[in-house]
């Protein structure tokens, strides 16, 4: 069962440090990127922080011959390469003495036999208390044969008095169908109480700072609607390329690779109605109702813009394009850049376009969600005076250099009364001491704790992907993308698309 607490009954002082239970994490897929870069690092950046308990455990699961030894080594060198938090030996001895390794291949029973007697041992010798979170940092083709073994071996069972959770990574399936079959084959194994999906974008600072933007304040929710928004950006660009992921990427793209997950939670935060309160059932419901009002504005060929990177200049540094990166196919007609333009069918929302975009190997890396305001009715000005005064605007900031900024006109000192727009920041950096966790601190910290508030729902996954889906049958019927300089802010039919409909890209 979930012990996730009714927060208008609970009154415990919420600031106090909230520590998991005796438990274990079983990671298949050690050797990845995900779990070399994110996970281990996190797992120990949560007992430096003194968040797990005593008696914690990590397991790893994978075909290697190793000793438990072998397995300690690696998250060891995982950690020193990559924890947010200084190396503390003592912690690292206390992690250390809880790491053990199980051999096995997804689909062989034995291997989840010898699971199995490795979570009883830990149980006995180390009170684990049979609490169990089994974490897939694996391929989704993997995803039914190992929930399938995890039903066989009695893994996945939930015994009286303890847990067991799966913890499944994107993709949640390539379109509505496959979603729908997998969240059929992982809820046949777990309760959906017990599946935490991981978008990694909820669990960082700024996104769930959305939520107390919105709903802490009185300044800004009056303004929050089609009365005063003209339309909203949100902005994910990043700088890196795809070089070595083709395996993954080819036959993805941008569009299912974060549109599909990341943006359209960014986009449901910002544009859903206050929940009664921040439990899950609450928080999903309102996403919910946005993601099922939500829609891709018609028609396509004007409202979304795909692009794939060709070779040019990042910064000081010459950088190949797509087809010619390692793993990728010659002719392939994955796109890297991807924009959409959505309208939510709502009282607050209609008429309000939101863009979403995308894309590899841009101008530099930012994320951001910016409301764009509609202009005052009337300037009593000398027209000359405002040439200079753009819309005002509110942005978060997202990622780097987090924060928010408001955008508005001032007066330029001096003795006419001309009007320019200026910003007014807020920034993380400088407003608080404490460092932001990573975002896989805080997810991993909730599945142990079963909070599972800021995990989509199969409902929002399969939303996300009706929404899309339309698109991506569209561009799979148009051949190839048009092809961008690496180091721009991508195609140049993006710019069209906005352009017809009488906005801009910002320039972040
Ligand atoms: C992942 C995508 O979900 O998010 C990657 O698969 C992307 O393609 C990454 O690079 C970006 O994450 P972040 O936290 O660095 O913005």
């Amino acid at each position: 069962m979930s012990e996730w607490r009714n927060p208008l009954r609970d009154k415990r002082d919420k600031r106090m440090p909230h520590i998991a239970g005796p438990c274990a994490v079983v990671i298949f897929g050690v050797t990845g990127d995900l779990a070399r870069k994110k996970l281990m690092p996190a797992i120990y950046d949560l007992a430096n922080r003194g968040l797990l308990p005593a008696n914690f455990a990590l397991v790893g699961f994978a075909r290697r011959d190793w000793a438990d030894e072998d397995f300690a080594k690696l998250v060891y060198e995982a950690v020193q390469a990559h924890a947010r938090t200084p190396f503390r030996q003592e912690v690292w001895d206390r992690l250390a003495e809880g790491i053990r390794f199980a051999q096995g291949t997804f689909d062989d029973p034995k291997g989840y036999e010898r699971l199995a007697e490795t979570l009883q041992k830990l149980d006995a010798e180390r009170g684990t208390g049979g609490n169990h979170a089994f974490y897939l940092s694996i391929p989704p083709n993997a995803f039914p044969v190992v929930c399938e073994q995890l039903k066989q071996s009695g893994l996945a069972n939930q015994r009286e008095g303890s847990w067991s959770r799966v913890v499944i990574e994107k993709p949640f399936g390539h379109d509505l169908q496959s979603a729908r079959d997998l969240n059929a084959v992982v809820n046949s194994v777990f309760p959906e109480e017990s599946v935490f999906r991981i978008d990694h974008y909820l669990g960082k600072e700024t996104v769930q700072n959305i939520l107390a933007l919105r709903f802490a304040n009185e300044l800004y929710e009056p303004i929050w609607n089609n009365n005063y928004v003209d339309s909203v950006q949100i902005t994910m660009a990043e700088d890196i390329g795809l070089g070595g992921r083709g395996g993954y990427y080819d036959g993805v793209g941008a569009a299912r690779d974060v549109i599909q997950n990341h943006l359209l939670q960014l986009m449901a935060l910002t544009a859903m109605e206050e929940p009664v309160n921040f439990g899950p059932g609450e928080l999903q419901a309102e996403k919910i109702k946005v993601l099922s009002a939500t829609q891709v504005m018609q028609p396509l060929d004007q409202t979304t813009a795909r692009g794939q990177y060709a070779a040019g200049w990042q910064g000081s540094e010459k950088v190949v394009g797509l087809l010619e990166e390692e793993g990728f196919s010659k002719d392939s007609t994955t796109e890297t850049y991807a924009a959409i333009a959505l309208e939510i069918d709502t009282r607050r929302w209609a008429g309000v376009p939101f863009f979403l975009r995308t894309g590899k190997r841009l101008g530099r890396r930012v994320t951001e969600i910016a409301l764009i305001f509609k202009r005052a009715p009337h300037l009593p000005f000398d027209k000359t005076m405002t040439e200079e005064l753009g819309q005002n605007a509110l942005v978060i900031r997202v990622q780097p250099d987090e924060g928010i900024t408001t955008r508005f006109g001032s007066k330029v000192p001096g003795s006419a009364m001309e009007v320019r727009d200026v910003n007014m920041d807020f920034s993380y950096g400088s407003a608080f001491a404490e460092d932001s966790p990573e975002a896989y601190e805080r997810l991993i910290l909730d599945v142990l704790l079963g909070e599972p508030s800021l995990f989509p729902v199969n409902r929002e996954v399969e939303f996300s992907w009706e929404i899309l889906d339309p698109v991506l049958e569209y561009w799979a019927s148009q051949g190839k993308p048009e092809a961008y300089e690496s180091g721009t802010w991508g195609p140049q039919s993006a710019d069209e698309m906005l352009h017809r409909m009488g906005r801009e890209w910002r320039r972040p």
